[in-house]
């Protein structure tokens, strides 16, 4: 039977926050149980944005402790570091010659993040999206588990697969590499997948807690904008009584929420929460004031946060543990990696 392999990552900087955990990590606990999961500490994408940081290694060893945290079971699958295998810059370079000027430019997250001064971003900020595809790539990963601000970066993994496919496809068949690949209504055969992206439920995209424009973020200056997964109960408890509203009740049907981004954040974070829907919370929250849907939701949120913060902090503190960790998953990601890049190496000619 099929077994879909999931790949994700996230970058040890600073600030992991509630967003992180609802729109990524939470999801990376449930795939466990119908895929084969790898989940990486991208490491050599924190220094696309900011070249010094402070204390990489323990930030690394501070995610790792997070998916751990979390539940994620680094036995029955794999949890690593990136810069430990070498294969996925390798494979990023190949992608860097697949991949067009054009289609990087086209990147909205370069963009954001570039600003205004755009000829002294750092390339590799520019060549994010390659990197990313080939992390993903590289173990073949047929299902990616993100947030919404990962889409546009999704569907660029899947531009560079297909003219990798395309380019090469000749050879491809020469060598007798190909499997039947689904690309819209055709099957080509193909070296790499078409991989889907898996972004959705109520906790996709979760709003700053200060502007309902802006998504939460690990880089918002300001620290009542998120709540860190590092917060204690009286911090989340501040936090949720100063996120921004209107004066208004709470409606009693979505369609209510409709040009309200602030309590509709509110109203998503607490369904990822309690991993119900926005209707069922409005089903029990409908007509209340915030006076009092802030203070259950920051019930919730400490109910739920307090004991992976405290494994995390747990775990953490156990270097020779995690390290260990991301040693061996390192290894066995280095073998898969290896298998890949093999082939690769052959039908590009290296
Ligand atoms: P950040 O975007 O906070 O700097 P990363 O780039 O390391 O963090 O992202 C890690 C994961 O968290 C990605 O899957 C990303 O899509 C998800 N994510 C980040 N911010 C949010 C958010 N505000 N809401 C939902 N998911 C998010
Ligand atoms: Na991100």
């Amino acid at each position: 039977a099929f077994k879909p392999l999931v790949f994700s990552g996230v970058q040890p900087t600073g600030n992991l926050h509630l967003g992180n955990y609802l729109g990524a990590i939470k999801k990376f606990v449930a795939l466990q149980e119908t895929s084969d999961c790898i989940y990486c500490v991208v490491d050599l994408h924190s220094l696309t944005a900011q070249l010094v940081h402070a204390d990489l290694q323990d930030q690394t060893r501070s995610i790792t402790a997070a998916f751990l945290a979390s539940g994620i079971d680094p036995k029955k699958h794999i949890v690593f570091n990136q810069s430990r295998v070498m294969q996925h810059a390798e494979l990023a370079w190949i992608f860097n010659c697949v991949a067009r000027i054009g289609w990087m430019n086209r990147m909205t997250q370069f963009k954001d993040k570039a600003g205004k001064d755009r000829e002294n971003a750092s390339l590799g900020l520019l060549a994010y999206p390659s990197l990313m595809a080939a992390d993903i790539l590289l173990y073949r990963a047929t299902h990616v588990p993100v947030g919404e601000d990962q889409k546009q970066h999704l569907e660029l993994t899947r531009d560079i697969a297909q003219k990798f496919n395309n380019d090469f496809s000749a050879r491809i068949a020469e060598l007798g590499v190909g499997v039947e690949i689904q690309v819209g209504e055709e099957t080509v055969n193909g070296f790499f997948p078409m991989t889907e992206p898996l972004i959705g439920g109520p906790a996709a995209r979760i709003m700053s807690l200060r502007d309902g424009s802006k998504k939460m973020s690990k880089s918002d200056p300001s620290d009542l904008s998120r709540i860190n997964l590092t917060d204690d109960a009286d911090t989340i408890s501040k936090k949720i009584k100063k996120a921004k509203t209107d004066p208004d009740a709470l409606p009693s049907e979505v369609d209510g929420l409709a040009g309200r981004p602030e309590a509709e954040n509110l109203v998503g974070i607490y369904a990822g929460l309690a991993d119900i829907g926005k209707e069922a919370v409005l089903g029990q929250f409908g007509g209340q004031q915030f006076s009092v849907f802030k203070p259950a939701l920051a019930d919730l949120a400490v109910d739920k946060l307090a004991p992976v913060a405290a494994e995390m902090r747990r775990i953490s503190a156990d270097h020779a543990y995690v390290d260990g960790v991301l040693r061996d998953g390192g290894e066995r990601a280095g073998n898969l990696a290896e298998t890949t890049m093999k082939t690769v190496r052959d039908i590009v000619g290296l």
